[in-house]
């Protein structure tokens, strides 16, 4: 079963490229930059690497990307990733990043959208894996800060397809960001959000994310199993789930886990298999991230190819590119 997982073609839509920062190259990235961090060895900040739920882990998340601060860093990220990827067979990624978090340091978009695009392309020409980018608007800090990341990167575009929203849900719901998801849309930029597992309000933030502000897709939002009307919803609408099952795998009921991706698969929902942060989650990507999933979801071969057909048929790329991967 592992080779056959291995060998499978794949496509990743939810992973945050800061979330692929792995701690060899945060320290060779800091050395770089003349940065110094709390770690006096690799083992020793992956030992660090410790949380129990959403806050905690952003906060290790958020303080490891401060060493990204050049072109050439940004560039080395994504394609690290992008090789990565490639190595486990997947053929055409859809990858996150927070632009906030890097404007914040004083970072400009140029250097952050540029790396990630020159990696993009000397990844498609050099080993033949194609990507495209997503921004996420990190729903914790505020919606002028979004906005003005929004903002700063309309002129780069054409180097994005979509928009999402990432970071802390708790106490920020989808409508917080309506007109930037409008605005994004406007610009001929796709709609997603994070709708993260056992969050404070989470049907209903599924239900403003679909019904309100038409998202395209759901990231995680695996508790829709718990809606019968909203499962009705998303799937006469064929919306696609992006579990990422190493973070959001459980959905909690009655104080009992459920198993997300079985349940939402069961329930005919449209789910791709994801690997989210994965230097932050045991270095473990898609293919490890399938095989952990394969066992705890009693994945059959059948369903393993149904997920990533379905995977690319939902990529957002033309119909002729999407044809060629099908
Ligand atoms: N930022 C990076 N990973 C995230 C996740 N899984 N959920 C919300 N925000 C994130
Ligand atoms: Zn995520």
């Amino acid at each position: 079963m592992a080779r056959f997982i291995s060998g499978l073609p794949k496509a990743e839509f939810h992973v945050h490229l800061e979330g692929t920062l792995e701690a060899e190259m945060k320290f060779a990235l800091a050395q770089r930059n003349g940065l110094s961090l709390p770690y006096a060895t690799v083992e020793e900040m992956k030992r660090s690497y410790i949380y129990h739920d959403l806050p905690s882990f952003l906060k290790i998340y958020y303080d490891g990307m401060q060493v990204l601060l050049t072109e050439q860093d940004f560039y080395d990220l994504a394609y690290g990733y992008l090789a990565k990827a490639a190595s486990q067979n997947v053929l055409y990624a859809e990858m996150f990043f927070d632009p906030q978090e890097h404007l914040k340091r004083g970072v400009p978009i140029e250097a952050v959208i540029g790396g990630i695009t020159r990696a993009r392309a000397d990844a498609a020409s050099t080993i033949g894996i194609e990507s495209q980018l997503i921004l996420c608007f990190m729903r914790d800090l505020s919606a002028e800060s979004a906005m003005d990341a929004l903002d700063a990167a309309l002129p780069y575009k054409d180097k994005l397809i979509g928009v999402g929203l990432d970071s802390d849900e708790k106490g920020n719901p989808p409508e917080k960001f309506a007109d930037h998801f409008a605005k994004a849309r406007a610009a001929g930029l796709h709609v997603t959000m994070h709708c993260d597992v056992n969050q404070e309000d989470t049907l209903e933030h599924i239900r403003t994310a679909l019904v309100d502000l038409q998202a395209e897709r759901i990231d995680h939002g695996g508790n829709i199993v718990q809606s019968p009307e909203l499962v009705a919803l998303a799937r006469s609408r064929n919306i696609p789930f992006t579990v990422c099952p190493t973070f959001s795998g459980k959905v909690m009921e009655n104080g009992q886990p459920i198993n997300a991706l079985r349940e939402m698969l069961d329930a005919g929902l449209k789910v791709s298999v994801n690997s989210d942060d994965p230097a932050y989650m045991g270095s473990e990507y898609i293919t490890e991230v399938l095989i952990r999933a394969q066992k705890d979801s009693a994945l059959t071969p059948a369903e393993l190819v149904q997920i990533e057909r379905f995977a690319f048929e939902t990529a957002w790329i033309p119909e002729e590119q999407r044809d060629g991967y099908l």
